[in-house]
């Protein structure tokens, strides 16, 4: 900035140059004739023009400069600026390394259904065909039977065993069926004797969802009737699952 200033009042001294009161310089062309053709007699001779002397503007400026001054005091910091946009998606990483193996799982986990129950009561036939019913659960897993109909109900297709067990009655006839829904599979059949005994039935049933598998007393047409007390468990009727249709996963 000094320097600037400096320049600038050297530059109007140097404007100065033509003496002041100087005639005024005729302006002249590149290609002019170094003599005026039309001579007025105002004009001054050209000799007094070419006397004057030069003066040549050059100035250093290296000389000009003064020293560098001292660092000054560092600025408070500016506001952050506005945020830009997102960046491109940059490269795809590499690939991870490889997982641990999991638990190994179980080939062997079974499906189960399994009931085992009984009666204390005895019961007689009636006019009409009825379901056998229990008072007394062995097992009964996850209620596959229903105790309230005397019912077990399919909840896992497959294969399944069967068995009832009863006590006759002496003197008249015993006469139940193993039933799938609502037909007959498999008997048990006693006549009329004058000595109680024990009887069984055993069977498989394919079973599908929702099947049910119970035990029917005849109806009436002679009497008959299974014997229990209080004292003994003398009838039972077991199921469980041997396979199932599809293995559990
Ligand atoms: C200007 O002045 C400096 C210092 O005296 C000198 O070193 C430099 O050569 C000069 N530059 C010119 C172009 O004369
Ligand atoms: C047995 O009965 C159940 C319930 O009524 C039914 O869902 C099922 O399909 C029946 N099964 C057969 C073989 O009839």
């Amino acid at each position: 900035m000094l320097g600037v200033l400096l320049l600038l009042s050297l530059a109007s001294l140097v404007a100065l140059v033509p003496p002041p009161g100087a005639p005024p310089v005729p302006c002249r062309r590149c290609c002019d004739d170094v003599e005026p053709e039309e001579s007025s007699g105002a004009e001054p001779p050209v000799g007094v023009f070419s006397h004057v002397p030069e003066v040549r503007t050059y100035i250093n400026m290296t000389i000009l400069k003064g020293d560098k001054g001292e660092r000054g005091d560092r600025g408070t910091p500016g506001k952050p600026g506005h945020e830009g946009p997102p960046g491109p998606r940059g490269p795809t990483g590499s690939t991870g390394t490889k997982g641990q193996a999991g638990l190994p799982g179980d080939p062997c986990k079974a499906q189960y259904s399994a009931f085992s129950v009984g009666r204390r009561k005895s019961l007689h036939s009636l006019e009409s065909y009825q379901a056998l019913v229990f008072d007394t659960v062995f097992v009964n897993l996850d209620d596959h039977f229903d105790m309230f109909n005397g019912k077990f109900v399919c909840r896992i297709p497959g294969i399944y065993f069967f068995n009832v067990n009863i006590h006759t009655w002496n003197f008249k006839e015993t006469y139940l069926h193993i039933m799938h829904n609502d037909s007959e599979q498999a008997i048990v059949y006693a006549q009329p004797s004058d000595r109680s005994i024990m009887q069984s039935q055993s069977l498989m049933l394919g079973l599908e969802l929702s099947d049910e598998v119970w035990v029917r007393l005849y109806k009436r047409e002679r009497e008959n009737a299974i014997y229990s007390d209080d004292v003994d468990v003398y009838i039972t009727f077991n199921g469980y699952l041997i396979k199932a249709s599809v293995e559990g996963k």
